[in-house]
C-alpha cells in the first residue's frame, strides 16, 4: 500500500486537502496529514477541518506566526524530525499551492530523497517580490510529480526544463466547489450571514501585505469601496484587524470576522461581484460566474482575465471604479478542468514508480 505524507498549514490548503484526501482514500492510498500550524485561529483553521470533514492531522506542529525565514526554518526542522522518527519513509510528500508550509515540506522531503508531489504546480505571477512566487518556483524545482491546473502551467514548467511526471489535471478547488456548494447552501441561508439581500453587495477580501501594509494602497482601496453604489462585505484576515481600526471606514463597508468555507460559498453565490487580492477567490468567483476585480498588478490565474471576467486594477481607485462599472465581453466558459482533478491526482500517484 502506498503511503503519502501531506503537509498543510494555511486556510486554502485545508479546502484542497479535503477533496484530495477523499480521492486518495478511495484509491486505498494511505495518507498521513501534518498541520504546520501556520494558521491557528479557530476561524482560520479548526472550522475548516470540522466543516469539511478532513481526516485529523497526525500532528499539529504549532509553528504559528513569525518572520518568513524563521517560520519556514522551524517548519522544516519539525517536519524533518517527524519523518526521521518514523521507521519507514513515505512514498511521497504532498504539498499544495505556494505558502511557507508548501516550501518547508518540499525542501525537507527532497533532501530526504522522498518524491515531492506538488498540487497547483507551474503557476507564475512573475512578481518575485511576492513570497508566494519564490515558494512556487522553488517547490516546483524540488518536485518529482507536478499537478497543474491548466495547460499554461504545463507549458511554463517545460520552459523551465521540467517535463517528467507533469500532469494537467484541472484545479482541485473546482472539485471542492462542485462537491460542497450545494451542501453549503443547505446549511446556510444568506439571511443567516447578512441582512443585505442577494446581488446588493460586493464581496471583498484583501490580505496581501502589498495592499494592507501600504497605507496609500489601503486608503485608495477604502476610498474605492466608499464610491461603489452597493454595500461591501469584507471578511477580514486577522493580520489586518488592527490596521483597519486606525482607518476611516466608509459607511457602506461591513467588516466581518473571517468566515468558514461554507459561509464563503453562500456569500459568493449571492454577491454582485468580487473585489479581492486572493488567488483562490479569483478562481472561485469565476466558477460561480461572478465578475472579479483583482487588486493586484498581476495574477497567476491569467485565464480568468479573458473577456474581462477578471480585471487587474492594483489598488488604483479609478481603475477599480471603472471595472466595477463594466461587464464581461465574452460568455462564460469552463476553466481549470472538469472537477475531476483529485481523482486524476490519486490515479497518477498510484501509478508513479
Ligand atoms: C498565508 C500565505 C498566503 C495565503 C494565505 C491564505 C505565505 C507566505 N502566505 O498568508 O500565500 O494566501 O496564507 O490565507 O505562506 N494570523 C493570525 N491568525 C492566524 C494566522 C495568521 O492572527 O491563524 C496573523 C498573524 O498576525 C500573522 C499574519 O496573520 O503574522 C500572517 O500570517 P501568515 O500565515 O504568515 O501569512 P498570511 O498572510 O496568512
Amino acid at each position: 500500500m502506498k503511503k503519502i505524507l501531506t503537509i498543510v498549514g494555511a486556510r486554502p490548503q485545508f479546502v484542497k486537502a479535503a477533496v484530495v484526501s477523499k480521492a486518495l482514500n478511495e484509491k486505498e492510498i494511505q495518507e498521513t496529514i501534518i498541520h504546520t500550524g501556520q494558521h491557528y485561529d479557530h476561524e482560520m483553521s479548526t472550522v475548516f477541518w470540522e466543516e469539511l470533514n478532513i481526516p485529523a492531522p497526525a500532528i499539529n506542529l504549532g509553528v504559528g506566526s513569525m518572520p518568513h525565514g524563521a517560520q519556514t526554518g522551524i517548519m522544516m526542522q519539525k517536519v524533518e524530525d517527524y519523518i526521521l522518527e518514523k521507521e519507514t519513509k513515505p512514498d511521497g510528500l504532498m504539498v499544495y499551492g505556494d505558502t511557507n508550509s508548501t516550501l518547508a515540506g518540499a525542501i525537507v522531503a527532497s533532501k530526504l530523497h522522498i518524491p515531492v508531489i506538488h498540487v497547483e504546480a507551474g503557476l507564475r505571477s512573475f512578481n518575485r517580490e511576492m513570497p508566494e512566487e519564490i515558494n512556487r518556483i522553488l517547490t516546483d524545482h524540488a518536485s518529482s510529480i507536478l499537478f497543474c491546473s491548466s495547460e499554461k502551467g504545463v507549458d511554463q514548467l517545460a520552459k523551465e526544463g521540467i517535463t517528467d511526471h507533469v500532469y494537467n489535471t484541472g484545479d482541485v478547488m473546482y472539485d471542492a466547489i462542485l462537491r460542497f456548494s450545494k451542501i453549503a447552501e443547505e446549511k446556510y441561508q444568506l439571511s443567516d450571514l447578512t441582512n443585505i439581500s442577494a446581488n446588493n453587495y460586493i464581496l471583498a477580501t484583501i490580505h496581501r501585505p502589498a495592499n494592507t501594509d501600504n497605507e496609500d494602497n489601503l486608503k485608495s482601496l477604502l476610498s474605492a469601496f466608499g464610491r461603489v453604489d452597493k454595500q461591501v462585505i469584507w471578511p477580514v484576515h486577522p493580520r489586518n484587524k488592527h490596521r483597519l481600526k486606525e482607518m476611516d471606514i466608509p459607511e457602506n463597508l461591513q467588516l466581518i470576522d473571517p468566515v468558514s468555507y461554507f459561509r464563503m460559498m453562500v456569500l459568493l453565490k449571492n454577491c454582485a461581484m468580487v473585489i479581492t487580492d486572493s488567488g483562490g477567490l479569483q478562481k472561485e468567483a469565476y466558477w460561480m460566474k461572478k465578475k472579479c476585480i483583482t487588486a493586484r498588478d498581476e495574477t497567476e490565474w491569467v485565464e480568468t482575465l479573458e473577456g474581462g471576467w477578471n480585471t487587474l486594477t492594483g489598488a488604483d481607485e479609478e481603475k477599480i471604479i471603472s471595472a466595477v462599472n463594466s461587464e464581461p465581453s465574452i460568455p462564460w466558459k469552463p476553466l481549470y478542468g472538469s472537477g475531476k482533478a483529485s481523482d486524476m491526482i490519486a490515479e497518477a500517484i498510484l501509478n508513479y514508480h
